[in-house]
């Protein structure tokens, strides 16, 4: 194992999916938070999602962050850290890593387990670098571990994974990540645009139906590690583009009455009632420059693909 990698542990307390489904079906519309589709199937489903033909964003941005990685470094500059969170299997920093150069990584993730094979497997990969794997829930705290060197830092946060955040969670978590680069910082962040309807619908309903499996993988979790009898059968996907929120919506559908049982409560269903899971917002540029201005980031370039279809903003904090 490469002797320039180190591991820290913040030791996130992670919401049971119990606690989430209690809370989350409680409510007057029910819901479950999107984070909960990542279990093993989950992620699995997830990578196939990224291969389908109408599911453009990884394929777009991955396309611009090659054709761009000597610009976006010569606007950077070499030698900074780092800073990744949500990494995930650190697919994308790769494409960037030769360019920038940077003194040290930082992946953080939730989940130690993903995080340490990630960073091994990145480490072993590019000798030169100094990875700092952070196990850390990202939504509540980007900590930087004392064994980092300090220099001017650089956040990575690519993916679109912004538009899970509604508009006031991602103005508070941009004004995170301008609080952990520090006055000298960047921020390179990856955000889906608003576009046409139907090519938006298209993405989030695959021919395949793997966007479907996805969100109806919760059913099987339910059902699997909490004991709700439910059948999935019962249930339909659901994705649309809310064009007033901006956002598109995916839901799971009762295709009839039921009640969903877990220990003692009782959650009832009428026909064409959801399950609320997911919202992925998508911003113009224009909006999405007014929103990062809000959480003091200025606009140092931004990148469009030929199509609109992606955009890559690189800003700095002063
Ligand atoms: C990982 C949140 C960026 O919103 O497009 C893909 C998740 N859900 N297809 C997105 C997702 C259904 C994805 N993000």
């Amino acid at each position: 194992m490469s002797k320039l990698i180190s591991f820290h542990d913040y030791k996130p307390e992670t919401l049971s999916l119990h606690d989430a489904v209690v809370e989350g079906l409680s409510k007057d519309r029910k819901s479950i938070p999107p984070k909960f589709f990542y279990d093993e199937r989950g992620s699995q489903l997830f990578d196939e999602i990224c291969q389908q033909p109408e599911y453009y964003p990884p394929t777009v941005e991955q396309k611009m962050l090659v054709d761009n990685a000597t610009e976006i470094a010569s606007l950077a500059g070499q030698g900074r850290i780092l800073i990744e969170p949500g990494a995930g299997n650190a697919t994308k920093v790769r494409l960037l890593l030769d360019a920038l150069r940077p003194a040290a990584y930082i992946p953080m993730d939730i989940s130690f387990d993903y995080l340490k094979s990630a960073a091994v497997a990145l480490a072993d990969e590019y000798p030169w670098l100094q990875v700092h794997a952070t196990c850390v829930d990202f939504t509540h705290s980007l900590p930087i571990p004392d064994a980092v060197p300090d220099g001017p830092r650089l956040l990575f946060f690519p993916g679109s994974s912004i538009g899970n955040f509604d508009l006031n969670e991602a103005q508070e978590f941009l004004a995170m990540c301008r609080k952990a680069v520090r006055n000298d910082g960047m921020l390179l962040i990856g955000v889906d645009t608003k576009k046409s309807e139907s090519r938006l619908n298209a993405a989030y309903n695959d021919k395949a139906g793997i966007t479907a499996r996805f969100n109806i993988n919760l059913l099987h979790r339910m059902r699997d590690e909490l004991g709700i009898e439910c059948n999935p059968a019962h249930f339909a996907h659901e994705a649309f583009y809310n064009s007033s929120a901006g956002r598109i919506e995916m839901h799971l559908v009762s295709k009839q009455k039921q009640t969903l049982r877990l220990n003692g409560y009782r959650f009832n269903l009428d026909p064409g009632e959801s399950l609320h899971t997911e919202n992925s917002y998508k911003y113009t540029p224009i909006e999405f420059l007014q929103l990062a201005s809000m959480s003091r980031f200025k606009e140092v370039r931004h990148w469009l693909d030929k199509d609109g279809l992606f955009a890559i903003y690189l800003f700095s904090a002063d």
